[in-house]
């Protein structure tokens, strides 16, 4: 019997021109790049423009994913833009790209699991296209990381960056058996005993100032493998595929030593895992999409390969899809 799945018509991705490295971190702060790239992977990062807002990487993302796609903007009647870092506390920035894309009909709102925001992101748009509630939807993960940190503080400024990544994504009959392509499953979770181990110490409601991160990333480490590898499990468990079936693993890029440390574990081949926060650290909401456009224009990810996401975070959130190509 024939299945309504999300498939994936294209992608896309930003990255400001701006690239800060170790070294020049190393300058502000006490730190070396030494240091930095042992326990992180992170060689270097990229940092928007003065002026230049996470919309404005979003609306860049989010041409690049519909002209790889193919498809008109106004055929899209649903935007979802995962993100902790907004333009303003709202309109919801993915209003913004929405009008900048010349779109004047659906629905579009942005969405805050931190990290997890593109899993997030990705779940709630394939219930949304699966229900029969919108036809054709932009995923969008987009940051601007470097505005809420506190860059006197080393143990937090040398993690991140900002970028921004897209996917779009329709709701198409498939044979409904091994060869259905789109996503095939996602699982969401979150545990918010965890919250004050990883938060911005600022909000409307609370200081009305924007805050700045802080984490207490011994803690933040010591869950992660562990709340990673259990929803790969779900994935695994409601789809019947295992680490050897997976064609590609693309974690969220907060630490390399987390990213192989998980893989191990799951027993996923180091050469099926896509790495990419040595060059563009953690970019919150938008690491994974970053990473997909990466490994596709590289010629990695092809069509029928199937594709794993998680990712973990603030909140805490973590969260798993698992996607034919
Ligand atoms: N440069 C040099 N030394 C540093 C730096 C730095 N940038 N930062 C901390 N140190 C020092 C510390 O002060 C400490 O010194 P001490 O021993 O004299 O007290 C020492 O290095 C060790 O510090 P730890 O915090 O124990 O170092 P750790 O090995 O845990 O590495 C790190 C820190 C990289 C943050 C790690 O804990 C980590 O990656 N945690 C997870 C973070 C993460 O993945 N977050 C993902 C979610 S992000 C999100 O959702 C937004």
């Amino acid at each position: 019997m024939t299945q309504t799945r999300s498939v994936v018509l294209g992608g896309g991705s930003y990255l400001p021109s701006r690239v800060l490295t170790n070294a020049e971190l190393a300058r502000m702060v006490d730190t070396s790049d030494e240091w930095i790239v042992q326990r992180t992977g992170i060689r270097e990062r990229h940092i928007a423009a003065d002026g230049e807002m996470t919309s404005d990487l979003a609306l860049r993302a989010a041409q690049a994913a519909l002209s790889d796609a193919g498809v008109d903007a106004r055929t899209i009647d649903l935007i979802v833009l995962a993100t902790s870092t907004p333009d303003q506390t709202f309109p919801a920035t993915a209003v913004t790209v929405q009008a900048s894309l010349g779109i004047d009909h659906g629905a579009a709102f942005d969405l805050q699991a931190v990290c997890s925001g593109f899993v997030y992101a990705l779940s709630v748009t394939d219930s949304m296209l699966r229900s029969g509630a919108c036809k054709r939807a932009l995923v969008i993960g987009a940051e601007t990381f470097s505005r809420i940190l506190d860059w006197t503080d080393r143990t937090t400024c040398v993690l991140f960056g900002d970028g921004a990544g897209a996917i779009v994504l329709e709701a198409q009959q498939q044979p409904g058996n091994v060869t259905d392509r789109g996503i095939l499953t996602t699982h969401l979770r979150s545990d918010g005993r965890h919250k004050s181990k990883l938060y911005v110490d600022g909000g409307p409601s609370s200081t009305q100032t924007v805050g700045h991160l802080r984490m207490e990333g011994r803690a933040v480490f010591k869950h992660a493998v562990a709340m990673i590898t259990d929803v790969i499990d779900d994935a695994f468990k409601a789809t019947g595929y295992g680490a050897d079936s997976i064609d590609w693993f693309i974690p969220h890029q907060a630490n390399k030593r987390i990213i192989d440390d998980s893989a191990k574990k799951l027993g996923i081949a180091p050469e099926k895992v896509v790495i990419t926060v040595d060059r563009h650290g953690n970019t919150s909401a938008a690491s994974i999409p970053l990473a997909l456009d990466v490994a596709r224009k590289d010629g990695r990810v092809k069509a029928g390969d199937l594709v794993l996401f998680e990712a973990m975070g603030g909140g805490f959130t973590w969260g798993s899809a698992l996607v034919r190509w």
